[in-house]
């Protein structure tokens, strides 16, 4: 769920090509090449984003050719900016102008580099979007990933039916990839290098724009693992009494067992892992049905949701050019993104929307990435984007905070009565974790992979291998089956295959807890925070439109000060939001006999051989562990 498809590297902020002598320091001229750059890029960035539309929701080649050369007249048009802002002396210049400079353009590549990467791009999002697994006893029985693979993962109990889906997706899509991938890396590393970053994975974490980004999101780690890890093995119990002997109670968990394709999202493992079943339940997937909710519904409950906030409302163009719902008629691709037309009132969401509470939820997520585009749309091109990438996911997922609460869902009538007691809190807690919990090590090593393959640390040949291995030791996830380098399943996630980094969701879910926090306090609603509603509150609408304004205007640090009063990202929301749920699972893990952690060694093959494993084996530290993979 990302916020926009466009990923050139409009981003210098080290210069490496020396194009011109920078001798002018005219102040007025350079607020003229800015404009003169504004109001041009905003009709090219226009053009671009019309045929990544058009081709996203109809892939055919046709549309594929007029991506094509929409994209290099792009980069054409931003390697053009680039050389001639290369004329300017910055020094002295104001900082907002200072800033926009650092920005703006991209430098030049050599020969057919751009061509080369919008073609491998454009091949690997296709092969992604197109991908579809036949039925074991049925080969003329095929299913895409949305609705049909995604519904099996999501509901199926059947051990072989999850194993076959996953592993067939992988020989559709990343099998398929990989050799596309390794061309992937080597453009995007060179593009960097021209732009004076190290390598790929050093201007996605630049972007981040503190020295200490990737310690800090290390340091986070810390703090929130014990949470994890005491998920994990309650998890690993009720997936035992589910699968028996196929888990091992010490082990790790297979990855085709956790609720859908990639181990991303565990919620929904829900029903096999509810605290208290007796409890009403919190899933209002039934109740929509019942109530015949459509997906314009949907929306416009969602909507309902900002307006009460004060936030801005839809433009009418919203509901006749968005993608809602799967089209019969042609291929195209479904993962749900919010789209910025860089024109100031053409706003779009693509999504192929289910009617159930996960996609009622998902919509507002959505919804946040278009309200922030709205928000920001007045300032120059390259401010209009999030403070950083993770502040950009982070604000619908703030609003889904509130409309996923027991007392939210009872006000707009999809639940009966609000359950008030401490079972019920945990039910509901346990719910939410099993989204934000359980993916922040997922997120972190997706990103810790690229990195490190970006740099040249990883080898080709053991790009498979490593990422299984950082999988089994920080996540505690493995493989259902062996796995070998003609395969790359990284690539199986849209993220991935489509050049998204993913350490924004991973900051995100610590940061949307930071916000929620700020508006809760802004709305007078007391704490526990986990029961807070900002519904309704204008107050707290207008806290978070304030931040939404400065886009990218100025670095996150001072966006995070205007929502929270402070600079940096912290834990310490998402930590008080989880406690309940953490006395708990540390309760439920020792009554249950469990230890939380893993033999980092144990892998489903070897299951039938589980009960006899030497009492030697080890027991990773996870802190020792990432040392290891990070300064190795
Ligand atoms: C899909 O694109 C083709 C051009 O390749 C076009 O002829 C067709 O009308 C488009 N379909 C829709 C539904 O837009
Ligand atoms: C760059 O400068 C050249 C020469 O002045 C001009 O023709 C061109 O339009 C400029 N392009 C951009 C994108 O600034
Ligand atoms: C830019 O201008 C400043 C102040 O006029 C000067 O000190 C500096 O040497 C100039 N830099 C370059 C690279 O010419
Ligand atoms: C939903 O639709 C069914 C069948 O059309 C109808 O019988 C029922 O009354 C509707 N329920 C609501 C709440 O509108
Ligand atoms: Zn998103």
């Amino acid at each position: 769920m990302l916020w926009s498809a466009i990923l050139l590297p409009v981003l210098a902020v080290l210069s490496g090509a020396q194009t011109n002598t920078p001798t002018n320091n005219d102040l007025a001229d350079a607020r003229r090449f800015l404009g003169d750059y504004n109001a041009r890029a905003q009709e090219v960035w226009n053009a671009y984003v019309v045929a990544s539309w058009n081709y996203d929701t109809n892939l055919t080649d046709h549309n594929n050719d007029i991506l094509l050369e929409k994209s290099l007249a792009l980069t054409e048009f931003e390697a053009t900016a680039y050389v001639n802002k290369t004329k300017f002396n910055t020094t002295g210049f104001p900082d907002d102008i200072i800033r926009q400079f650092d920005f703006l353009g991209s430098a030049p590549s050599e020969g057919d580099t751009a061509r080369r990467l919008q073609e491998t791009l454009s091949e690997m999002g296709r092969i992604y979007a197109v991908g579809q697994v036949c039925d074991q006893d049925d080969p003329d029985n095929c299913r895409g990933l949305e609705p049909g693979l995604t519904e099996i993962m999501a509901t199926s109990r059947d051990y072989e039916e999850r194993l076959w889906v996953w592993l067939r997706w992988r020989d559709a899509v990343s099998k398929v990839i990989r050799p596309h991938y390794v061309t992937y890396v080597q453009l995007k590393n060179q593009i960097a290098r021209e732009n004076g970053y190290a390598d790929y994975g050093d201007q996605w974490r630049r972007k981040y724009e503190t020295d200490t980004f990737e310690q800090d999101m290390l340091d986070i780690w810390e703090e929130v693992k014990p949470f994890y890890l005491e998920l994990h093995a309650y998890v690993r119990r009720k997936l035992y009494d589910v699968y028996g002997e196929k888990i091992n109670l010490r082990g790790p968990l297979p990855e085709h067992l956790l609720g859908d394709m990639w181990g991303r999202f565990w919620t929904n493992l829900y029903s096999l892992t509810i605290p208290f079943p007796d409890k009403e339940s919190l899933d209002v997937t039934p109740a929509m049905l019942e109530q015949n909710y459509t997906i314009m519904r949907m929306y416009e409950v969602s909507e309902e949701f900002f307006g009460s906030l004060g936030l801005l409302p839809l433009p009418t163009t919203f509901f006749q050019r968005s993608m809602l719902q799967k089209p019969t008629d042609r291929e195209v691709a479904c993962h749900a993104t919010a789209w910025d037309f860089y024109d100031g009132q053409d706003f779009r969401i693509r999504m192929c929307t289910k009617i159930d509470m996960e996609d009622l939820l998902t919509i507002h997520h959505e919804m946040g990435h278009t309200q922030y585009q709205m928000q920001y749309a007045h300032l120059p091109l390259v401010f209009r984007d999030g403070a950083n990438d993770a502040f950009h996911e982070a604000v619908g997922e703030v609003l889904a905070l509130s409309a996923a609460t027991p007392q939210h869902l009872h006000a707009i009538g999809l639940l009966d009565t609000v359950p008030d007691d401490h079972d019920a809190d945990i039910n509901f807690l346990l719910l939410q974790g099993l989204n934000m919990i359980a993916t922040l090590p997922f997120s972190l090593v997706q990103d810790l992979w690229r990195w490190r393959v970006f740099s040249g640390d990883i080898p080709e040949n053991e790009w498979n291998k490593k990422y299984w291995e950082m999988k089994a030791e920080i996540v505690g996830v493995v493989p259902p089956e062996e796995r070998g380098e003609d395969q790359l399943d990284i690539t199986s996630i849209y993220h991935v295959a489509n050049d998204f980094d993913m350490i924004r969701y991973y900051a995100r879910t610590i940061i949307e807890f930071q916000f929620q926090k700020a508006m809760c306090d802004e709305a007078g609603i007391p704490d526990p925070l986990y029961k807070c509603d900002i519904y309704n509150s204008q107050p707290a609408g207008t806290k978070l439109a304030n931040m939404l304004k400065l886009g990218r205007s100025k670095p996150w640090p001072d966006a995070m000060q205007e929502m929270t009063g402070q600079r940096k990202m912290l834990a310490d929301s998402w930590k008080a939001y989880f406690q309940p749920l953490y006395v708990w699972l540390q309760e439920k893990n020792r009554e249950n006999g469990d230890e939380p952690g893993w033999d980092v060694n144990w892998r489903p093959d070897a299951s039938s051989a589980s009960a006899t494993l030497p009492a030697t084996f080890l027991f990773l530290t996870l802190s020792s562990v990432i040392g290891l993979l990070l300064f190795a």
